[in-house]
């Protein structure tokens, strides 16, 4: 069969290089679709113990589909993104709803929480079909290769860019190709200081040759960052802790984190006394000791910077009962996911 000599190198680099991850030595569908949820956001270093462990807690689609939210809510807990375990399991309930894992594009891509790239990247490696898998570790290795300088992050760059991977892919190798242009960009291309002394494709690529490398691949927004300030009430009593489930439709819908108020500035322990949240806390608990406050912790999300602080609050005798607060004995914690910034916190009290 004939190949393009750059796809050619490139699976031979592959051959040599490639890591050995739990991922690729199977066919499955199941566990090919959870390992590209998990690394759609994640790098492979963090997502590997994440993968390994969800797989043990869910081994079929049909355990998945069929567990608590909040179980799956925790196996997913301290990875982040959260909307992606809550789509993995409305996903689950898809398929097993289909009575099959879906085997096509087209049908895979019809999954929540699977884009072009995932359904690609599935397609190709659990089923063979000859589809170029696009993320940003193939948009970087085929913009520096080709020179393509239109932005990877506007929709006709990603185009010209698919065009070229599709054109380049061959039919009998989709999985490896895929799998080869992937880790080419995260072990070879990297995004800064890339190795072009030893790279295959050097005498092939038009950025080494025009010393472009470090400005390609180019890109359109520079993601607005917003600050959001959360001051959070460790209220607890030494048995036991306030925990709320958070219902808003936002990155950490249905995580459980303590009393929360939220401002557009930051609030020390003075102002905070001020706050009409405050006070109603204030006035509906039981007496309680105000420990101190320790904050400027800072949580970085990709659109997000989260200021946090946290006030010790220890209440004499039983907590409080209110709507909408649970309250959790320390024993019992780790049944509640959390999000990783209370996670740490705990973390810290824990060591002290
Ligand atoms: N990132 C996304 N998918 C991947 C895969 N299959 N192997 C390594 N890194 C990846």
């Amino acid at each position: 069969m004939k190949m393009d000599e750059i796809c050619r190198r490139l699976l031979a680099w592959y051959d040599r290089n490639k890591r050995d991850l739990p991922w690729r030595s199977t066919s499955e569908p199941y566990a090919i679709w959870i390992s590209e949820i998990i690394l759609q956001q994640t790098r492979v270093a963090q997502g590997y113990d994440y993968f390994v462990r969800f797989i043990e807690r869910f081994p079929t689609v049909e355990a998945l589909a069929t567990a608590s939210e909040d179980e799956v809510m925790r196996a997913w807990q301290g990875l982040g993104y959260y909307s992606r375990a809550r789509n993995l399991h409305a996903a689950a309930k898809q398929i097993v709803a289909l009575g099959a894992f879906p085997n096509t594009y087209d049908q895979i891509r019809q999954l929540k929480g699977v884009g072009d790239y995932t359904a690609a990247a599935i397609a190709s490696f659990a089923f063979g079909e000859a589809k170029a898998a696009v993320d940003g570790n193939v948009c970087r290795v085929w913009s520096r290769v080709y020179g393509i300088d239109q932005p990877i992050d506007s929709v006709h760059g990603k185009r010209v860019i698919t065009e070229v991977a599709q054109t380049l892919l061959p039919d009998e190798y989709a999985a490896k190709y895929n799998q080869a242009a992937m880790e080419f960009g995260a072990l070879q291309c990297t995004p800064h200081s890339p190795n072009c002394a030893e790279c295959p494709l050097a005498d092939k690529c038009v950025a080494l040759a025009e010393g472009r490398v470090e400005a390609l691949p180019v890109k359109t927004h520079k993601v607005k960052v917003t600050p959001r300030y959360l001051t959070y009430l460790y209220i607890h009593n030494g048995d036991a802790l306030l925990l709320h489930k958070r219902t808003a439709n936002d990155i950490w819908r249905n995580l459980y984190e303590f009393p929360l108020i939220e401002t557009d500035t930051p609030i020390d322990s003075d102002s905070l006394f001020l706050l009409p949240e405050f006070v109603d806390w204030h006035e509906n608990l039981p007496e309680y000791l105000y420990k101190g406050g320790v904050g400027g912790v800072k949580h970085v999300l990709s659109h997000r910077v989260l200021y946090a602080t946290f006030h010790e609050l220890v209440v004499q005798g039983d907590l409080p009962k209110c709507d909408d607060y649970v309250a959790v004995a320390f024993a019992d914690l780790d049944r509640y996911a959390l999000p990783r910034l209370i996670e740490r916190y705990m973390e810290k009290e824990k060591s002290r």
